[in-house]
């Protein structure tokens, strides 16, 4: 076996920031069997009286989401809420053109808040500046959050719901900037609309937080100019920027694959010097941060969505079934989302359930987990706390941009338990890592459990048939002398190991 080197040194006073909780968030969007077959289907043998799938839920509630982001994503930028409320027989069937799909509205905002107080998890809701207004997004703010007393806000309870949702948090529409969306806006136009808009949501709840678009991707030409621009319109209304990713490995170059990560890295670092750069020029100490609501592997699917048949529903788009390099992608994203936790406080992985998920479901069948779920509820579970500045000095690799990649992706958090978590990746496809850890200012310490990941086939995957085919195992051989930690990472592998008073 071959062997590569990386030490770390994790401090308790060296501290990035508290993790917020809403960094493990997810995402459900009017697409493909995300929510006909994911979340809703009634007459499944595990639907509750609601026609909520209830092994959907377990599953859900065991990866901890904090907030859910709904109803898109692209969908939500041709979308009327209003179709989604109200007795099921009268919500008209639509066309969705962002998915070309017909949406016949059985399930939308009210069901959707029912699922997530049984998911355990806060609506984070978008609203529609594609088609749409401020107009809309207000009397949706009303009908959500007023108590009563107002149009909007006894429409509600007429359809049932006496109390208010007191949603929270919401999206000032989904990536504006995109050339495919529904009502694509320049940078003037859109932070124009989102100011407006901002304000009138706010004038009829003035808790909620806002969410504004950025540039739907870093690589859009934009990148950057077009957030600064957005800001300059609406920068006293809102209080996040969103920024998206995923990643690919069509040219099946596995190195180069992991390695993106610290992609994402530079993407956060980039941003949040934009969003500073604004505060600066306006002389305010105001801090916009970011909202990470978008990122995921995303490509297996791309040439199955072609052929699938148009304005059926639902279409079983975006069916991404992920590998074991895929899970080790996710766990670097997940690391990365820890190293950078005093900038994003918001996390969606996109999405939760059969469209690029962590969950797959088959109609009338089981639910099972795909690999990319098992760094996901670790990092969920033992990524909470107060995330420490891990300082790396790794063994290299020359990726196919040419930049020097550390063999070791690691993250630390000190947990509310008092314990660490060091969650890593090694990044190596063939050599063994040996990592030291230098843990300052934590006295005592033992290995409490080393969760592991790998496989032997890169490309393994779990399928109904076969689920457990790539799943977390517990390891030993980890040492603990004094202060230093000492442990073998296996090839290509990902790595929880939790430490504290024995
Ligand atoms: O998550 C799938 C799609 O990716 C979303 O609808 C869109 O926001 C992004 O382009």
């Amino acid at each position: 076996m071959k062997h590569v080197k990386a030490s770390m040194q994790v401090d308790r006073s060296f501290v990035v920031g508290r993790v917020d909780p809403r960094l493990f968030g997810g995402f459900v969007e009017h697409l493909g069997r995300a929510v006909y077959e994911g979340l809703y289907e009634p007459g499944h043998p595990t639907a509750d009286a609601s026609g909520l799938r209830t092994d959907v839920l377990d599953l859900v509630r065991a990866l901890d989401m904090p907030v859910t982001r709904y109803p898109g994503g692209n969908f939500v930028s041709g979308y009327n809420w209003e179709d989604g409320v109200g007795p099921r027989e009268t919500r008209p069937v639509r066309l969705d053109g962002a998915w070309k799909t017909t949406e016949t509205n059985q399930f939308g905002t009210n069901e959707f808040v029912d699922w997530c107080r049984k998911a355990h998890s806060a609506p984070m809701l978008a609203v529609n500046l594609g088609t749409r207004g401020m107009e809309e997004a207000r009397q949706l703010v009303e009908y959500c959050n007023h108590p009563g007393g107002s149009y909007g806000s006894d429409l509600r309870r007429e359809h049932g719901y006496p109390d208010p949702h007191a949603v929270k948090l919401w999206c000032l529409g989904n990536e504006i900037d995109g050339p495919w969306q529904i009502g694509k806006k320049t940078a003037r136009e859109y932070g124009r609309l989102a100011e407006e808009t901002a304000k009138a949501m706010r004038m009829v709840d003035n808790a909620i937080e806002l969410v504004v678009c950025g540039s739907s991707s870093a690589g859009m030409p934009w990148f950057a100019k077009y957030e600064a621009e957005v800001l300059e319109h609406c920068f006293d209304h809102v209080d996040y920027v969103s920024t998206h990713v995923y990643y690919n490995n069509h040219k099946g170059d596995t190195p180069h694959f992991l390695s993106k990560p610290d992609e994402m890295d530079r993407q956060i670092k980039q941003l949040a010097a934009t969003l500073d750069f604004v505060s600066a020029v306006r002389k305010s100490r105001k801090r916009i941060d970011i909202s990470f609501d978008e990122w995921n592997v995303w490509y297996h699917s791309h040439e199955q969505n072609k052929t699938l048949p148009e304005w059926t529903s639902p279409r079983p788009l975006l069916e991404d079934v992920y590998n074991m390099e895929d899970a080790l992608v996710v766990g670097g994203m997940l690391i990365t989302l820890l190293n950078n936790a005093d900038r994003v406080k918001i996390g969606c992985i996109a999405q939760t359930v059969n469209v690029i998920a962590p969950i797959m479901t088959r109609k009338g069948g089981p639910a099972w987990k795909q690999t990319i779920y098992h760094p996901f509820l670790h990092a969920s579970r033992y990524g909470r706390g107060v995330a420490l500045r891990p300082v790396i000095d790794s063994d290299t690799y020359e990726n196919a941009d040419g930049l020097a990649t550390d063999y070791l992706h690691a993250a630390a958090v000190m947990n509310d338990d008092g314990g660490v978590a060091l969650l890593a990746v090694n990044r190596s496809l063939d050599a063994e890592l040996e990592l030291s850890v230098r843990l300052g200012g934590f006295g005592g310490f033992g290995v409490k459990e080393w969760l592991t990941m790998c496989h032997a086939d890169l490309e393994a995957v779990n399928t109904e048939a076969q689920p457990e085919t790539v799943a977390p195992e517990t390891r030993d051989g980890a040492t603990v002398k004094g202060e230093e930690i000492r442990a073998a990472l296996a090839p290509a592998s990902w790595n929880v190991i939790r430490l504290g008073q024995p």
